[in-house]
């Protein structure tokens, strides 16, 4: 009888950890939403991002103001790939695996990140959507369009004279499916402010400028960014002050 019992409890130990393991192995074999369709486009390898600073988190949050008027020099591939992972970039491995550097809501991490290259040292002009795990570059749309963006931004003369812009977009169904449309309309928003202020400060920390500009058509900005589908959230021209 003991015997009998021992063994229905081990089968259902081992039914459990298996229903576990499918589970944790079809989670993160999933494939990736954030690129999905994109596995033909060209890509960029960034220089790896730099974790120290001699600026401290406090003198960056002293210094930071916004900034509307850059010098005439453009912005090399460390400097972008620097701000584009201090928005939303891979960190420590957690538990149920990489972290990044905005806090998301229930781990989703719903918002996707471009740049709008005109003058960066060795990247032709273009929109470039960042793949954050492997810190990469992924073109989306080749030639200048910070016309267009500007355009799309009211006139904001800022983004046609910055050599870059970073520009944050939510997909607001991934956290939508999860915290309905409290998740849609409020969490990815605010998960944009997290990131947001992270590319202010990693600015600050690189003698860069940069300012949000949250006045701007949303058709027009997925249009210039190549068709995209996900909600524009900022767009921040970053330059030399
Ligand atoms: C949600 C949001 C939207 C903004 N939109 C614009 C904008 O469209 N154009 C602009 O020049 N500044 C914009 N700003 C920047 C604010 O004007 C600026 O942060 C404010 O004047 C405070 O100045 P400071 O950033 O130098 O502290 C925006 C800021 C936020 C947070």
């Amino acid at each position: 009888m003991k015997k009998q019992v021992y063994s229905i409890i081990g089968i259902v130990v081992v039914a459990v950890a298996a229903g576990v393991g499918i589970i944790l192995l079809t989670s993160f074999s999933a494939p990736r939403e954030d690129v999905e369709n994109l596995s033909n486009k060209q890509t960029i390898e960034l220089p790896s991002p730099s974790t120290e600073s001699e600026v401290s988190v406090e003198e960056a949050i002293f210094s930071r103001t916004s900034v509307r008027s850059f010098a005439d020099a453009p912005l090399n591939q460390r400097e972008v790939g620097q701000l584009l992972w201090s928005a939303a970039g891979k960190t420590v491995d957690g538990v149920t695996g990489a972290t990044r550097a905005y806090p998301s809501a229930g781990g989703i991490y719903p918002l996707e990140t471009y740049l709008v290259a005109g003058e960066v040292e060795n990247l032709a002009p273009g929109v470039y959507r960042y793949d954050w795990a492997n810190h990469e570059l992924i073109k989306i749309v080749s030639g200048d369009q910070r016309g267009d963006l500007t355009r799309a931004a009211l006139g904001q003369r800022i983004i046609a004279d910055a050599p870059a812009t970073l520009v944050l977009t939510g997909d607001t169904a991934r956290t939508g499916r999860r915290y309905g449309s409290r998740g849609e309309d409020r969490y990815v928003p605010m998960e944009a402010g997290g990131a947001g202020q992270n590319i202010h400060l990693q600015a600050e920390t690189l003698n860069l400028g940069t300012v949000i500009i949250g006045a701007f058509d949303d058709n027009q900005v997925q249009s210039a960014l190549g068709g995209i589908d996900e909600l524009p959230l900022y767009i921040m021209p970053v330059g030399h002050k």
